[in-house]
């Protein structure tokens, strides 16, 4: 029986420039490509779980253009259910700006529609959440929409995920009904208020005190680090690959993590688990390109292709 997840959050079309090197305020540079491919942080978690195996919904929002239209058509197509995914005239769909250069990404969102995927619409798709294992939310869309999210998953009895990226600061209030919170490292610096050179360990900690059940901090090519309340930090090593592309490195490890816990997996399994998913992922282009499947997972690690680093 495959894992039930519904993803609540966005879309964007992803426009991601190659060059050399990125520009100087002021300056023009030369680029050497341009893509245009599905990504957003939610639409990306949802294919990463697709992918996997899961029974996956998405709620969410695109324009009625021809990127909304693409969008849904690339998540169909993967066998993610997108009667949750509304169109709209009055925005256009969400684009994300993405420019690789010198080895890094750095991108301007946009998100035109899906600042109109509102708590109204988690209303209208009650049943699917009610019928879902887990929930998984990220921050793309309005932060009324993923309180309120939250708030339907747990009268439901789910699993809450919160992914809280981009960073924002976040109320206790909402905190406190989150099981499994996903930061990466600047971003549970800023949930924590605390300075991005103190420790993973004290940064979990004050987010426990909140009232999270469960932190995981991804730690980039380091692997991640979880902590449950009352419990001691756990480190999971990174594996060494060959890089290509770290957009939705982050979206894969939720993915992952997602697909695992929905299973009733143990916390380190998941964890386990979500940072193989990610090490394959940024082995190939584009944030959802990269998406393994599960047959990949296992061959991969069972193999022992990828080895750990410390
Ligand atoms: O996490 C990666 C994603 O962030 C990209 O696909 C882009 O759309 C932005 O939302
Ligand atoms: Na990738």
């Amino acid at each position: 029986q495959p894992p039930k997840v519904v993803v609540i959050g966005s879309l964007n079309m992803d426009l991601v420039v190659k060059a050399r090197r990125a520009p100087k305020r002021g300056e023009t540079v030369m680029g050497d490509e341009i893509h245009f491919i599905p990504g957003g942080k939610g639409a990306n978690q949802a294919v990463g779980l697709a992918r996997l195996g899961a029974e996956i919904s998405m709620i969410g929002a695109v324009g009625s253009d021809s990127f909304g239209r693409e969008l849904k058509r690339a998540l169909k197509k993967t066998g993610v259910n997108i009667t949750g995914v509304k169109e709209h005239d009055s925005q256009a769909t969400g684009v994300a700006s993405i420019l690789l250069a010198e080895g890094d990404n750095s991108i301007v969102v946009v998100p035109g529609a899906n600042a109109l995927c509102l708590p109204e619409d988690l209303e209208d798709n009650e049943r699917m959440i009610a019928e879902a294992d887990l929930v998984l939310l990220q921050l793309e869309i309005p932060l009324a929409t993923v309180e309120y999210g939250i708030q339907l998953a747990k009268k439901h009895g789910k699993i809450v995920m919160l992914n809280p990226a981009p960073a924002q600061s976040l109320s206790q209030e909402l905190l406190s009904q989150v099981d499994y919170l996903t930061p990466n490292r600047s971003e549970l610096a800023l949930l924590a208020g605390m300075p991005e050179e103190s420790s993973v360990a004290q940064g979990i900690n004050r987010l426990l005190d909140t009232g999270v059940t469960c932190c995981v901090t991804t730690l980039g090519a380091e692997g991640a680090a979880f902590m449950e309340k009352e419990g001691s930090i756990t480190k999971i090593l990174g594996h060494q690959v060959p890089v290509v592309d770290t957009t939705g490195a982050g979206d894969a490890f939720n993915a992952g993590l997602a697909y695992a816990l929905a299973q009733q997996k143990s916390i380190r399994e998941a964890a386990e688990f979500a940072v193989e998913v990610s090490a394959l992922a940024v082995t190939k282009f584009g944030a959802q390109g990269g998406m393994p499947r599960l047959r990949e997972v296992e061959e991969h690690f069972t193999l022992g292709q990828y080895s750990e680093r410390g």
